[in-house]
């Protein structure tokens, strides 16, 4: 472990390659331990990231997935949008057992405020498109309207918890009246003042202006771990537009969101499941029918860990991860979920799509022995090895981390 976490150098980033939920939040619990700060960049509590903690199974939305390592600073950053219920239940949370967040916590005071509201007009909007151009399948967690209203320059950020009642209820005015010209939603106004002013109680002391947190992430001192949420392919420019999320999910969204110089990244790992999966709507070339489809979900537990969803499942396609390599430079992979494969006889993976439109595929020869729990990569089948090997030929990227279970250390670390 010692030399990969040196190859990583002071700060790196952890950046989804598919669609989401590939093992981001197991890969970051398990790297913690080896940094000074975690931080989340973008995104909101759209994100459902799963570890294991004590045995048990934890989500987190809006905290970075290392938050139980006692003493870690945690920071959100300033591309984030922040539904303050969720982080304070999240805080509280974390609080019955016994792990204290806030003398910690540094929250960027540009950083978005999710109202209530903001969710009654994400499901009003994929209302309409249901009728119209088809809904997009969103969390329904008002992460679009939050990066709308930021867009128009209306957001309420982070920084108005410090500011006086009478500020905070013009502001909530402002956007109640739009969200009932603009979208024909009703807000409680009065409703959400009372929810930023029990949050202003909490987190005022965890705000902190841009230059302060410019000069902590910038200063020479710290390693810094950036989890990624969501991922490359539902990125907002780099997607599959429309069905993607409304932030920069890629490593240099993260960046920007967090406020650093684009130089100072020494490292970003891309997580991939040995398969592949997508929740909600939109293109997804390698889904897999029945009964595979179905063995995967079971398999591999592919429910949703913010809404529950079943999720679409399907098969690994090289061309994504060629792209999304690419557009993130990563320097390694994580593939994640290998023991998901362990039962199946032949593992398909999409090559590339033929001049004339026809799919190619590779039929590789499935290993049908446990993986579960391996942490030596000579332990593995020949054949899951040679998936491996696979991988690493077709992307021209090193397999440095390799996911064999659920819990933080069902890991191959293999060292440069
Ligand atoms: P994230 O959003 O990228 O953090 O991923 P999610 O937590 O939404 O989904 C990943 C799921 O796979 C979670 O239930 C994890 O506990 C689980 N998981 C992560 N890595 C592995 C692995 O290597 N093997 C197995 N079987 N499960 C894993
Ligand atoms: P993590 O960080 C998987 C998907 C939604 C929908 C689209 C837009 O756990 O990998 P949104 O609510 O963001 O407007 O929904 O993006 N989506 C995710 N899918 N994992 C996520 O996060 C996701 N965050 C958003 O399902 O298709
Ligand atoms: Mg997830």
């Amino acid at each position: 472990m010692n030399e990969f976490i040196a190859s990583l150098g002071q700060i790196c980033a952890v950046i989804g390659a598919q669609w989401g939920d590939e093992g981001k939040g197991k890969a970051v619990d398990a790297l913690t331990e080896h940094f000074d700060v975690i931080a989340r960049a973008s995104g909101g509590a759209n994100a459902g990231h799963t570890i294991i903690f004590d045995g048990k199974k934890r989500v987190f939305h809006l905290l970075p997935s290392g938050s139980f390592h006692a003493g870690k600073k945690i920071i959100l950053g300033a591309g984030m949008v922040i539904h303050l219920p969720t982080l304070l239940k999240e805080i509280a949370e974390l609080g019955q057992s016994g792990v204290e967040i806030l003398p910690r916590l540094t929250i960027s005071s540009a950083a978005h405020i999710v109202l209530d509201c903001y969710k009654d007009i994400d499901a009003a909007l994929e209302e309409r498109r249901a009728e119209t151009a088809g809904k997009i399948g969103t969390t329904k967690r008002g992460i679009g309207p939050a990066y709308m209203f930021k867009a128009m320059r209306a957001g309420i950020r982070m920084e108005s918890l410090t500011r006086s009642a009478a500020e905070l209820r013009r502001e909530i005015a402002t956007i109640a009246d739009m969200a009932r010209s603009l979208f024909g939603v009703s807000a409680d106004a009065d409703g959400e003042l009372e929810l930023l002013r029990q949050a202003a109680d909490s987190l005022r002391g965890c705000i902190a202006g841009a230059d302060e947190i410019a000069e902590f992430l910038n200063s020479k001192k710290s390693r810094i771990l950036i989890e990624g949420a969501q991922a490359t392919l539902l990125d907002l420019d780099h997607g599959t537009y429309p069905y993607v999320t409304s932030s920069a999910t890629t490593a240099a969204g993260a960046i920007h969101g967090l406020g650093m110089a684009p130089r100072r990244l020494s490292s970003c790992i891309g997580v991939a499941k040995a398969y592949c999966t997508r929740v909600g709507e939109g293109e997804f070339i390698t889904e897999a029918a029945e009964p595979a489809a179905g063995r995967l979900r079971e398999r591999g537990g592919e429910y949703g860990a913010t809404t529950g969803r079943p999720r679409r499942c399907g098969w690994l396609s090289i061309p994504n991860l060629r792209r999304s390599a690419t557009i993130n430079g990563f320097d390694c992979w994580n593939i994640t979920k290998l023991d998901v494969l362990d039962a199946e006889s032949e593992i398909p993976v999409f090559m590339e799509t033929g001049g004339s439109g026809a799919l190619s595929w590779k039929k590789l020869p499935g290993w049908q022995a446990s993986t579960v729990g391996a942490t030596d990569f000579g332990e593995l089948p020949e054949r899951a090895q040679d998936f491996i090997a696979f991988i690493e030929q077709e992307t021209q990227i090193p397999v440095r981390l390799i996911g064999t279970g659920q819990r933080r250390g069902e890991m191959i670390v293999r060292n440069v």
